[in-house]
């Protein structure tokens, strides 16, 4: 087991990684001065494998927890769910001092994290990430909101959790092509900042696969101490957190014109980062063997690299226009110096068009 502290002044908070931890969870609560009535909030694929476990876990805890859960699928980061959410949390009468565990995906994250930090303008939120996403990403940050039909994450707020315990254990029943997805991030994180650990990837990556317990330990442990330093130097978003886009850029754009369900987001983030990667190559001096590298790894992960032959569609050019981090006419690019060192760049959508056209 690995255990830190994202460092963010009062928002300060443990973060737990290990094999089993779900057993530990009522305890680890406690520890933290967590003893209110708890709402575990998690989905259809996920309650009935671990929602026993959890509820046994949870007994420390002064009351027997209230279950809430949601249909598995993006689609419940809806105002519709949340609603439902709050409406069961009212009818229990749930007060200040109780919590929401968050079990699940990032889905689960996103939509019980936004309604514990809107519940009764805010109440204790513990994060128990169950996808390698969820896990490697967005369980440590603060983000949490949902959709709008006219887009993802429009509505949300930046709200910690008190606690984040990821168990490792729980990626075993996860589906093989989202296991491969989650794999685009961790090699995001060792592709922007660590050389080190990208050389480990390297070496371990058969052992991945296989899903062996320890090095995924390692690869969870390292993203998420990662992804703490970026957020302890940059809470709200902009300068060092930018660098987590990389391969987001195009990828989110991609992920828009398949329409949400064509392409895993980890698969158009794995095709996004070998195109940055090239413009890289271009535009920041990346070397050849290191675009190959990173693309050497995808590949072996089971992960698409090559843009899709239709990607010049008229919706792939509006996502890329309405890329949240497009400023000033310009878009926000990530790009590689070298592998373990991301810099961030501004540049016309047109001379991004011109380079992804001609990498
Ligand atoms: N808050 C952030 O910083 C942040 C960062 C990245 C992504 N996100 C959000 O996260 C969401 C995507 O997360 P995701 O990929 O985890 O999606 P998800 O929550 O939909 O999970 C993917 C699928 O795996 C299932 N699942 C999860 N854990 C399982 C397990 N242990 N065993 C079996 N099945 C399991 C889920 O039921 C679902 O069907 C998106 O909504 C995205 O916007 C948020
Ligand atoms: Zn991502």
């Amino acid at each position: 087991m690995q255990s830190f502290r994202v460092e963010l002044k009062p928002r300060s908070h443990p973060v737990y990684v290990g094999y089993g931890l779900l057993e530990q969870i009522g305890e680890l609560a406690r520890a933290e001065g967590l003893s209110g009535r708890a709402a575990v909030v998690t989905d259809s694929n996920v309650g009935p494998r671990y929602l026993t476990r959890a509820l046994r876990a949870l007994s420390p805890l002064d009351r027997v927890p209230l279950v809430i859960q949601v249909e598995a699928g993006e689609r419940s980061k809806s105002l519709d769910t949340l609603a439902r959410v709050y409406d069961r949390l009212l009818e229990a009468r749930f007060d200040r001092h109780s919590m929401i565990v968050a079990l699940g995906g990032g889905v689960i994250g996103d939509l019980a994290g936004f309604a514990a930090a809107t519940f009764l303008r805010g109440v204790a939120l513990i994060q128990v990430p169950t996808s390698f996403l969820a896990q490697v990403d967005s369980c440590l940050g603060g983000k949490t909101g949902i959709n709008h039909p006219l887009g993802k994450n429009l509505i949300g707020a930046f709200y910690q959790p008190r606690l984040i315990t990821a168990d490792i254990a729980l990626l075993e029943s996860l589906p093989e092509r989202e296991f491969r997805e989650g794999l685009a991030e961790v090699v995001k994180y060792a592709a922007i900042m660590d050389e080190a650990m990208f050389a480990q990837l390297e070496q371990d990556q058969a052992a991945i696969l296989r899903r062996e317990p320890t090095v995924l330990e390692y690869s969870v442990a390292k993203c998420l101490r990662h992804k703490a330093a970026v957020v302890e130097g940059d809470e709200h978003e902009d300068g060092l957190r930018a660098l987590l886009n990389f391969g987001h850029t195009v990828g989110h754009a991609l992920e828009a014109a398949a329409g949400y369900g064509g392409l895993l987001h980890g698969e158009a983030v794995a095709i996004g980062m070998v195109a940055e990667a090239r413009l890289s190559q271009a535009l920041a001096g990346l070397d050849a063997g290191e675009v190959a590298r990173l693309q050497r790894w995808l590949t072996g992960a089971g992960l698409p690299t090559e843009m899709p032959a239709d990607w010049k569609s008229e919706k792939f050019l509006d996502a890329l226009a309405l890329d949240k981090k497009r400023e000033a006419g310009q878009v926000r690019l990530v790009l590689l110096r070298k592998i373990g060192q991301g810099v961030t760049l501004s540049i016309a959508p047109q001379q991004l068009l011109r380079h992804l056209a001609n990498p």
